[in-house]
């Protein structure tokens, strides 16, 4: 059994608190106000006595039998699902082990079945027809659209039979480039329902950007849409396709389709450049299409959809996630963590472009009948108040949202907040970055009212759903703390060697044995996928996170530990920020390391050496910065450039980011060992330069 499952079984039962938990500093949700940093937050027995899992006893009990019992457990859990046929007596197999063999992992094989289908059909099917499913709010307040369940069935029908008209087929890639329209799900939804594999890009991704993703994946379509608003800007979303196709055509990859939907608010179609015979206005053809279109039944080993994300090296890794376990396991982390009852208002900020998107405003949501909120605009846009002018709006009960964006909002002051009434918050939840204490508390106690519990759910692209995650209702929050693992999930600390640490610790964060929602490789290149995740610390899936576990064995995530960047929650490659600089005709070498920054998290700090004999100057500065904005997007812009005369270095070579991050966040006097660089005096010339 694993150290978390022991502690569990050594641990006493809420509220009387008889095990491990000192209740000391408890505080119960709506009697006092969350502020010491080692306050445990209890449920209030109001939430606990109508939560789903309404006691640290009956997570106990679950959790224990979904690591004793998978097999059985996540059975009877998929068996909630349609299946045209039932899976292979062996509900999973793997192999995440590099020493015995190629890693593998396999869940519900055999079973034939469709995501699409599960959440639309189904739901529609069980009387949910006439229920919204989707709220979209624009980027202006007072746009707004909606569709209920049966709407948006016959909305993802009709693009389904345009994209099969236009030859896109099982295990066909399609691109989808848009912001957040509704089009965007059901773009996605499309694809799933014709077993096509849908790659969303980030609508704040550059040209270059996209076309090293569509270059990648080969796409049959590109679907995007002619220009978006964000805030006060518009974005020619549209040009940056056509940029980003004739770039990919030079890679040998031409695209035959662009989908452009018309974002009338934005710009209209006669301004919009045009290829005729390449593109086509969706509102032109798609609705042409009949509102019903036979599914495309697959295997729960077939692929759902690939999604590139960052690593520390090398170009962006294609996350590939398969049908049946994903769809089981973001329906069922979504229900638990934020304790889902059919009459919840459902809001997640997130884009999706990312995977926050795909498993928390997509999937997870409308598989449980869900009524999402999809928003088009900026959280501050036309004032710091948006957020919770939308949620007295659509009476929004669950708000899932990112730690950066917590933190930009009480910067703005609460009366922004307190004058929206919010009465109709449950449940709150953060993703993306540690949550810090003081801002947890902020958002516990003025956004929440002290009311609603927060959900802090640790997970990541790769592992498709909430892996470290609080059950509402279940367990004492800490905040700050993701507090414990998800049904099924086995975390492990290891130390350096990888030896597993037992009770309070700290160390590198793996994961013994698989859970459903786990990709299964990266696309076209499974060698890296077992490099990167499954050889650091054989026998473990290797997260790239740092955590430790406290003496009640909560769970405290401290930030990556290798060379990934999080910006504003958004993951970001080192190695994919230096490319972009050394671009730059006049730079020669580029080092770039996170910052701790205020509201973002962390912020990109680039040292830059010049090519010999130029200049530093202001305007080369910004010419540095810009290229980057146009070689990834403008998310990944550094926020400093440190002129470097030369880069800290070890005799062989390799660039000493250890000491790189003490100057950048000016801790001189933790500079540690200099004396095995090839040239110690470059340190002193970077410190003398820090300021300029
Ligand atoms: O460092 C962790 C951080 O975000 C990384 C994963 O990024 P991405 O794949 O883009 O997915 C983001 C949304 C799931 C992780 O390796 N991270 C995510 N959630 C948390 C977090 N760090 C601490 N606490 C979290 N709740």
């Amino acid at each position: 059994t694993s150290d978390h499952l022991r502690h569990v079984d050594s641990m006493g039962t809420l509220p009387s608190g008889t095990g491990k938990i000192s209740y000391l500093n408890a505080v119960i949700l709506g009697d006092s106000l969350a502020s010491e940093e080692n306050d445990l937050v209890l449920p209030s027995p109001e939430f606990s006595s109508q939560a789903l899992i309404p006691s640290s006893d009956k997570y106990i009990e679950m959790y224990r039998r979904s690591i004793v019992d998978p097999a059985g457990f996540w059975s009877e859990i998929a068996s909630l699902f349609y299946w045209k046929q039932k899976w292979s007596d062996q509900v999973y197999s793997e192999n995440m082990d590099v020493r015995k063999g190629p890693i593998n992992i396999e869940w519900f094989k055999g079973g034939i079945t469709n995501v699409c289908f599960n959440a639309l059909d189904r739901n529609v099917q069980a009387g949910l027809g006439a229920k919204t499913a989707i709220y979209w709010e624009g980027n202006e307040p007072g746009q707004d659209g909606s569709l209920t369940y049966t709407d948006l069935l016959e909305r993802v029908c009709q693009l389904a039979n345009y994209l099969k008209d236009i030859g896109v087929g099982k295990g066909d890639a399609v691109v989808i480039y848009l912001p957040m329209l509704m089009e965007l799900p059901i773009a996605m939804l499309a694809c799933a329902r014709i077993a096509a594999v849908h790659s969303v890009v980030f609508a704040g991704f550059s040209a270059e950007s996209l076309a090293q993703r569509i270059t990648d994946c080969k796409p049959k379509a590109v679907i995007t849409c002619n220009a978006v608003c964000r805030g006060s800007k518009v974005i020619h979303l549209k040009d940056i396709v056509d940029t980003a196709l004739v770039e990919s055509a030079k890679n040998g990859v031409s695209v035959d389709v662009c989908l452009t939907y018309e974002n009338q608010s934005a710009m209209k179609r006669e301004t919009t450049n045009w290829m005729e015979g390449r593109d086509a206005w969706w509102q032109d053809t798609v609705p042409k299409f009949p509102t019903t279109c036979d599914v495309e039944w697959v295997d729960a080993e077939d692929p759902l959809f690939l999604l590139y994300t960052s690593g520390s090296t090398g170009k962006p890794k294609g996350v590939l996630h398969t049908t049946g376990g994903f769809m089981v396991y973001t329906a069922t982390t979504f229900k638990y963590a934020f304790d889902y009852k059919l009459s919840d208002i459902y809001w997640c900020t997130a884009d999706c472009g990312w995977i926050t998107g795909h498993s928390y405003v997509t999937y997870g949501p409308l598989l449980n009948g869900a009524t999402v909120i999809v928003f088009e605009g900026a959280p501050n846009y036309p004032d710091p108040g948006r957020c919770w002018d939308i949620v007295d709006k659509y009476k929004v009960t669950l708000f899932y949202t990112a730690p950066t964006l917590v933190r930009s909002l009480m910067r703005e002051g609460n009366e922004y907040v307190t004058r929206y009434s919010r009465k109709s918050l449950r449940v709150l939840g953060s993703v993306g970055e540690p949550i810090n204490p003081s801002a947890w508390r902020w958002f516990f106690n003025v956004v929440g009212d002290s009311r609603c519990p927060i959900s802090d759910t640790w997970w990541q692209t790769e592992t498709g759903g909430f892996m470290i995650t609080p059950l509402p209702g279940a367990w004492p929050l800490k905040p700050g703390s993701a507090t414990f693992p998800f049904f099924g999930v086995q975390p492990v600390i290891v130390d350096d060697k990888g030896t597993e640490l037992e009770g309070e610790c700290s160390g590198y964060l793996c994961v013994k044995s698989s859970w459903p929602g786990a990709f299964r490789t990266l696309y076209g290149d499974h060698e890296r996928y077992e490099t990167t995740y499954f050889k650091p610390f054989p026998g473990y899936y290797f997260s790239g996170d740092g955590c430790s576990r406290d003496k009640d064995g909560y769970h405290w995530l401290t930030g990556r530990v290798d060379d990934v960047i999080n910006v504003s929650g958004h993951r970001i490659g080192s190695a994919e920020v230096e490319s972009a600089l050394v671009s730059h005709p006049q730079c020669a070498e580029a080092a770039v390391v996170g910052v701790e920054h205020e509201v973002k998290g962390q912020a990109i700090y680039a040292f830059v050496t010049l090519v010999e004999g130029v200049p530093y100057s202001e305007e080369l500065r910004k010419s540095l910065v810009a290229t980057v904005r146009n070689q990834i997007g403008a998310f990944a812009a550094p926020d400093n450039i440190h002129w470097a005369p030369g880069l800290p270095k070890t005799r062989s070579g390799k660039i000493m980011r250890r000491i790189l991050r003490k100057i950048a966040s000016r801790q001189l006097d933790e500079l540690g060992d200099t004396s095995t660089l090839a040239d110690p005096s470059v340190v002193d010339q970077l410190i003398a330069l820090r300021d300029c």
